[in-house]
């Protein structure tokens, strides 16, 4: 490191200011930027140098964990386009007469497809809102276990590839006062981890438990658990455990902000080698109400 720094400050021109990124290994690895101005005499000639050492490590470690969220969007919404064009190819194909129920699968396929790129579309939809302070809530009664059903059912081609079970504990209909919306991402975004984690023959359980005035919706797995030393940056946006299974590290922090704008928190239990629990509580809604949102 020595040598490139005396090299850059004996390469000094006297016409401009120089500038020389250096990385220097760890632990903890560490970027300065080294910015060097010729100091002139009057006839023109350097006497002199002066050199400002800024330290960049945060700013480069931002710009990593875009490059790598770009990366992985990119791929992540490659997949199911894939499969869209390849299952549509089949199905066009005229001298490849399919059978009813080869039909139905390449339909399905398409089907489940087009749902994960809404899944992924709608979070960065959500992230830009709540990074622009734009994101509003509506707050009204509506039936939550239907939300947590239809989040089951969407899941369970995931849950099947690893003979997991999807276990539904809920009251049916527990009414709440919230976002229908908003926490549909919410719940879509938990139980959507959960199944993506969950271990082979495993199961994903969603539970409801009553406390009053509140209800606390509890999500539980039995898939590796999340590593300590990822516990303090798992609700950070573009954040992803080391070894994560696709994805673009959004879905924790869109449910957090999300929870927050119903003054509520996101807890999170987790056990290495056991499991994963994450809990939040909504406020209960009297089933009678009558302004709802309505069914979608
Ligand atoms: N139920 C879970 N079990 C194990 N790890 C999880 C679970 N939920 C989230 N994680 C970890 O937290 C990270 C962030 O999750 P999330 O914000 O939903 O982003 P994504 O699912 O796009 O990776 C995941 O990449 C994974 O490492
Ligand atoms: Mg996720």
């Amino acid at each position: 490191m020595i040598y490139y720094l005396l090299d850059f400050l004996n390469k000094r021109s006297s016409s401009s200011t120089n500038s020389l990124e250096l990385e220097v290994s760890g632990p903890p690895k560490t970027y300065l930027m080294i910015k060097s101005t010729a100091i002139l005499d009057r006839k023109g000639q350097t006497v002199g140098t002066v050199s400002l050492i800024e330290n960049i490590t945060a700013e480069k470690e931002i710009q990593k964990v875009k490059e790598d969220f770009i990366a992985t969007v990119t791929h992540d919404l490659k997949n199911p386009i894939t499969s869209v064009i390849g299952y549509t190819d089949i199905l066009l194909h005229p001298r490849n007469p399919q059978t009813e129920e080869q039909r139905k699968v390449c339909l399905q396929n398409i089907r489940q497809s087009a749902e994960s790129l809404t899944f992924m579309v709608n979070n960065l939809l959500d992230t830009s809102k709540i990074e622009s302070g734009v994101m509003q809530y509506n707050l009204l009664p509506f039936d939550i276990s239907t939300l947590i059903r239809k989040a089951g059912t969407s899941f369970e081609p995931v849950l099947q590839d690893k003979n997991a079970t999807f276990i539904f504990s809920v009251e049916e209909p527990f009414w709440v006062i919230g976002d229908r919306v908003a926490l549909e991402s919410v719940i879509n975004n938990l139980i959507g981890n959960a199944a993506k984690y969950t271990s082979e023959e495993g199961f994903v359980e969603v539970a409801s438990e009553n406390n009053g005035d509140t209800v606390a919706i509890i999500i539980r797995d039995n898939g590796p658990g999340i590593p300590r030393d990822f516990m303090p940056f798992i609700f950070k946006r573009f954040h992803q455990a080391r070894g994560a299974k696709s994805g673009s590290g959004l879905g924790l922090y869109i449910a957090k902000n999300i929870l927050e704008g119903h003054k509520q928190t996101l807890t999170l239990t987790s056990e290495e080698g056991k499991g994963t629990t994450f809990s939040f509580s909504l406020e209960k809604a009297d089933a009678s109400s009558l302004q709802t949102h309505g069914d979608k």
